[in-house]
């Protein structure tokens, strides 16, 4: 279990405290609200929808955003809110479901419209000062849904209107309640971001306190008081979570740090050393570097089914964190590069929405009961917010931006059993993939782009003499969740370059090919 956020609400002083909350209906883009409200320099935080007016005064929000959701609010068992928010004087911006549910809580009508909107539209504005202050008289929108509000009481007026929607926006006219039936949030509603800073700012009286340089310097001075003169363990792995968390630990704790790294034989090339230098050389932390890539190989020598390497991996790697970790007296906290989307998908947060069932990878993480207490600096951040705080503290660009790497490692993508050698020729395949992604200035662009190793031989032509050598699968997504991704289209001439390059310089690889699969129905991971 992971332990409740600390409820801040108390404390006057935070940065936090000027806040929006976001009611999850259960749309999909309920994160993606929360960080467009953060891009303004406001906090957000995500609760439930049927969070109590009691719950949302103890959080004393400026401004409460209804989200969409996949429901029809005149269904029965269609998610509410507590009708009494609206009554909270509390300005409330509801989009698309949340404008069903405003206007069905005021007395007008909802219907299912015989064509279902879903795409572009573009909406002709009532001119207003407030909602769409600065907007052109027309702009393009998001639409995204099969319900609309057709007929609303006297007490609202309609802000906006498309060809086929006559209320696309509309205002109360007493009350601080906005709606829209478009999604503000989306790039597709490339206005959309205006649309949600008026709210904010114009509306709501958001003064723009959520900064990363104060959050950094609040954490660090919390960070402090709870550890006292207490030791703290930071397990590295190379990515940006945790080497944001060692940073951020590092400021608020000096000496009092420990950091271990376990070289599991199974790293990017050059990624431990790299780790080890900007945690020995930048950072001066007490650095513990496992070499365990012997014990790893052993355990793994001769596997082929991708779940039993993965579970071998776990148990090694748990060991070998456990056993160095022994070594280090005093020890009291286990610090853990947690962000906002685990503790909001996985029903932790205080007031947050219920777990939602993902398939969760948990390889290279590390058990609740080691038996330490556990700080976890960055449970309030999303992954943007992290890479920034990141370069704040001082890490450099390349590692803050390096793309997400599987606990498992490479062991995954050398896809059949894994050996030393296998390894070796796949670091140096995936060090062409990246470089050259890089070189052509579509790293930032990519999610993830990297090497697989095939099982599988085939004949080619070398000079004059027959060759009959490995495959190489080359893999480059994009994705905004990594749980839908599509396949990355490189332009032909970075994909000539990676297939030329890893085929010349990388011994026993005659072949390359391209992965042009989407997720789902493939995963992004070929194991
Ligand atoms: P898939 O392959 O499921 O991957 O589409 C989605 C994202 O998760 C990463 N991944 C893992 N991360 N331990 C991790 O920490 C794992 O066992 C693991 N397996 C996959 C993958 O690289 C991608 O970013």
């Amino acid at each position: 279990m992971t332990a409740p956020a600390p409820d801040h609400n108390s404390d006057a002083s935070r940065i936090s405290d000027e806040k929006i909350l976001v009611l999850d209906f259960g749309s999909q883009y309920a994160q993606l609200i929360a960080r467009r409200v953060r891009e303004q320099n406001v906090y957000c935080e995500i609760v439930r929808h049927d969070i109590s007016v009691e719950r949302i005064a103890a959080h004393n929000p400026r401004g409460i955003i209804l989200s969409g959701g996949p429901s029809s609010v005149y269904e029965e068992g269609a998610p509410q809110c507590d009708p009494g928010l609206f009554a909270m004087g509390i300005p409330v911006l509801g989009i698309c479901y949340g404008m069903q549910l405003i206007c069905q809580a005021f007395g007008g009508q909802v219907k299912n419209t015989s064509q279902r909107e879903y795409g572009h539209a573009k909406i002709s504005i009532t001119p207003n000062e407030d909602l769409f202050g600065g907007l052109p008289s027309e702009t393009d929108v998001w639409m995204s849904h099969g319900d609309q509000v057709t007929n609303v009481t006297e007490s609202f007026e309609s802000l906006a209107s498309t060809s086929t929607c006559p209320i696309a926006a509309m205002r109360h006219k007493e009350l601080p309640l906005y709606a829209m039936q478009f999604h503000p949030e989306v790039t597709h509603t490339p206005l959309g971001f205006q649309i949600l800073r008026n709210f904010v700012i114009s509306v709501c009286q958001c003064e723009g306190r959520w900064k990363l340089h104060d959050f950094a310097q609040q954490t660090i001075a919390e960070i402090r008081e709870r550890v006292g003169g207490n030791r703290v363990i930071c397990g590295l792995s190379g990515g940006v979570d945790s080497a944001v968390v060692a940073a951020l630990l590092y400021q608020a704790i000096g000496p009092q740090l420990s950091c271990i790294l376990v070289d599991n034989g199974l790293l990017r090339k050059q990624e431990a050393e790299s780790v080890i230098a900007e945690f020995t050389k930048h950072f001066k932390t007490d650095l513990h570097v496992v070499a365990a890539k012997d014990d790893f190989l052993k355990e793994l020598a001769g596997i082929t089914e991708p779940q039993e390497k993965r579970r071998r991996i776990g148990y090694q790697f748990v060991e070998c964190f456990k056993a160095e970790a022994r070594k280090i007296k005093d020890a009291k906290f286990l610090a853990q590069g947690t962000l906002y989307p685990d503790v909001i998908e996985s029903g932790a947060a205080l007031d947050g929405p219920a777990a939602t069932i993902k398939l969760h990878h948990n390889v290279g993480g590390l058990p609740k009961e080691l038996g330490f207490e556990l700080i976890e600096p960055l449970r309030d951040l999303f992954k943007d917010e992290v890479r920034k705080l990141g370069l704040e503290l001082g890490l450099p660009e390349d590692l803050v931006w390096r793309h997400p790497f599987p606990g498992p490692g490479l062991a995954v993508r050398c896809l059949s059993d894994v050996t030393e050698e296998k390894l070796s020729v796949l670091r140096e395949a995936d060090s062409i993939v990246v470089s050259e992604i890089k070189a052509a200035g579509l790293y930032r662009q990519t999610s993830q782009a990297f090497a697989v190793l095939l099982p599988v031989q085939s004949v080619g032509v070398m000079g004059d003499a027959r060759t009959y050598e490995n495959a190489v699968a080359v893999r480059c997504v994009n994705t905004d969740d990594f749980m839908t991704a599509t396949w990355s289209y490189l332009p032909y001439e970075v994909l000539a370059r990676i297939s030329t390059r890893i085929i010349n310089e990388v011994k026993g690889v005659n072949r390359v090919c391209y992965d042009i699969s989407t997720k789902p129905p493939a995963t992004i991971e070929w194991e």
